[in-house]
């Protein structure tokens, strides 16, 4: 069997419409919006269910839907976890094989769609999701395509083509990028664009996981993360979910906080209205580059893991996101990017407003090198 045994099904995030998981699946039949995978994860002791000898996100493969044999993979996840100060920590993704957190869903991604028969693998990309999907494209030996906005740095542009993918350079953003490959689809094509295949968010999951067993089995009270279309959020709040359905913690979670940059904002402008859906950003202007997604298909899923875990969500000026990326920076030595930045910024503000409480755990993540922004 191509997947684990203890997938169940497809489910809409959106409408619940069930599916079947066992061939190769986009978004939902019915409403087009994204499909979570259900597993049937029964209650385990931690120590059973984690595999401590894999020094990667495969550690986690009892609670993935591919079995760590089936796995396509670059030793990713894992991520140390770095104290900066008095009850902060910096997730450190840097340190992923393509230099991301993207790794970790790709992995996912093309580890499901090589089992579940896919010909070649396209994806829209900010940057670092192109080059994730490159990586572990060629190491399955699968072909891959992915179109970024033509503005795109020129080291992920670099990366791409030395992991031997065909690259398409798109006048606009991840969106207008995304319209390129659906209008030169060939049949064959398998789209792993963010929440619009089930299967990344399975990746991303894992970074809940880091977090339990990094924090000696406890969550920490507060996580900062920086949202474009939203897979870490929801992978790390879907991983909290399944910890609690298999007793290994309560109803307690970390308050999730999204963190974007003033000029594109889609899910802090919903979260702050009190809407359901995110609205689409006009115009929409960062150089934290993975944020610069203006019409997030998962926002509705973003706004109810920040609305369910009592998180916030928080836009930051770009001359702070700048200007946190390099004193985080130098004052720690840890390779951040800007998206990381924007966390820091956010927590400082954060602290400033006195919404974060003085003994609070909080985590804030980098999600990927600086490196490549130049
Ligand atoms: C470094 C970095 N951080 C954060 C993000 C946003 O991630 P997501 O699209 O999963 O919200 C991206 C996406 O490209 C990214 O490259």
């Amino acid at each position: 069997m191509p997947l684990a045994p203890t997938v169940t099904t497809l489910t809409c995030f959106d409408c619940g419409n069930q599916q079947d998981a066992h061939h190769l699946t986009t978004v939902c039949a019915k409403c087009a919006m994204p499909l979570r995978v259900d597993l049937d994860l029964k209650p385990t002791r931690p120590e059973t269910l984690i595999d401590s000898r894999i020094q990667s996100m495969w550690r986690y493969a009892a609670a993935l839907p591919i079995t760590a044999e089936n796995a396509v993979t670059l030793v990713e996840g894992w991520t140390p976890l770095l104290e900066v100060a008095d009850n902060v920590w910096v997730k450190d993704e840097s340190r992923n094989p393509t230099g991301s957190f993207k790794s970790r869903g790709m992995s996912m991604a093309v580890s499901a769609a090589v089992a579940l028969g896919a010909g070649r693998l396209v994806a829209p990309s900010a940057g670092n999701a192109a080059g994730a999907l490159s990586a572990y494209g060629a190491a399955a030996g699968v072909p891959v395509v992915v179109a970024m906005p033509a503005d795109t740095p020129r080291a992920f542009i670099d990366e791409c083509n030395h992991y031997g993918a065909k690259v398409h350079l798109v006048d606009g953003t991840i969106s207008d990028a995304g319209r390129f490959l659906a209008e030169n689809r060939h049949p064959t094509d398998f789209d792993v664009s963010t929440l619009k295949e089930p299967y990344r968010v399975e990746g991303k999951k894992t970074m809940g996981y880091e977090l339990y067993e990094q924090f000696g089995g406890e969550l920490p009270e507060v996580v900062i993360y920086p949202t474009g279309g939203g897979t870490g959020l929801v992978g790390m709040w879907k991983a909290w979910n399944e910890m609690e359905a298999m007793g290994w913690i309560g109803s307690e979670r970390p308050r999730l906080v999204s963190v974007q940059t003033a000029g594109c904002a889609p899910v802090v402008k919903a979260f702050e209205s009190g809407a359901k859906y995110t609205g689409a950003w006009p115009n929409p202007i960062t150089k934290a580059f993975g944020l610069r997604v203006p019409g997030p298909i998962g926002g509705f899923i973003c706004l109810q893991a920040l609305r369910e875990t009592n998180g916030t969500a928080v836009a930051v000026a770009e001359k702070d996101m700048q200007a946190q990326t390099a004193a985080l920076a130098a004052a720690t030595g840890i390779d951040i990017c800007p998206e990381g930045g924007a966390v820091w910024a956010a927590y400082l503000e954060l602290k400033q407003r006195a919404w974060l409480n003085p003994d609070d755990r909080v985590v804030v993540f980098n999600t990927g090198t600086g490196l490549k922004y130049r």
